[in-house]
């Protein structure tokens, strides 16, 4: 298996496995998907076994200043603290249980350790067990849960992470 950076002529099959992990209702539409993936503080990986793609995923980073410690009037001190968002992590059906979910998580937790960030979050259907899974068996952690964020009223759950900056491969 080969784990490699997105380029444009990728979109097609990328989007093909899209079509075959999320029934239409739950899909991102092709104009959402070219706009997570364009986005300049984001990484997009893909898996590729003999030239056929078997999973992709997606991570962005958004920073912001906070105050870290206040001695004195004038004296703030602040720092900017970066966080990284997983938008989708995606395997063909027939490539899952061999590790390449796993394999993904781990690029997108490595771009995001490159860009700076210190926690990494991501929102996963209530429902969707074999994800959750995967998020736990890596150490993500639940952090709340909210209601009607997908379609047919279906929850999300919001996991999240400490990235360790001495991990990155
Ligand atoms: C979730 C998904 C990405 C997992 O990909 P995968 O390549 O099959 O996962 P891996 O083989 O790397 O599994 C890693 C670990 O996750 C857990 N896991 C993943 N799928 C599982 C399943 N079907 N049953 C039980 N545990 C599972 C296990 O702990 C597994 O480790 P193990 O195989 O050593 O027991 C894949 O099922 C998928 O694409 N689902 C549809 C799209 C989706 O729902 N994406 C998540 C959006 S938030």
């Amino acid at each position: 298996m080969i784990y490699r950076p997105y380029t444009p002529e990728d979109f097609a099959a990328l989007y093909a496995i899209e079509e075959l992990c999320f029934e239409p209702l739950f899909r991102f539409g092709r104009r959402s998907m070219r706009l997570f993936i364009g986005r300049a503080n984001a990484a997009t990986w893909l898996a590729e076994e003999d030239g056929e793609l078997k999973g992709f995923a997606i991570v962005e980073w958004t920073g912001h200043k906070s105050v870290v410690s206040v001695s004195g009037p004038s004296l703030r001190e602040c720092k900017s603290r970066i966080t990284a968002y997983i938008q989708t992590i995606e395997v063909a059906p027939e490539a899952r249980r061999r590790g390449i979910g796993r394999a993904l998580l781990g690029h997108l937790e490595d771009s995001a350790l490159t860009a700076g960030a210190e926690w990494i979050r991501l929102h996963v259907d209530a429902e969707n067990a074999n994800a959750i899974r995967l998020y736990e068996a890596q150490g993500y952690h639940c952090q709340g849960r909210r209601e009607n964020y997908y379609p047919l009223g279906r929850a999300a759950l919001i996991y999240r992470k400490r990235l360790d900056p001495d991990s990155v491969s």
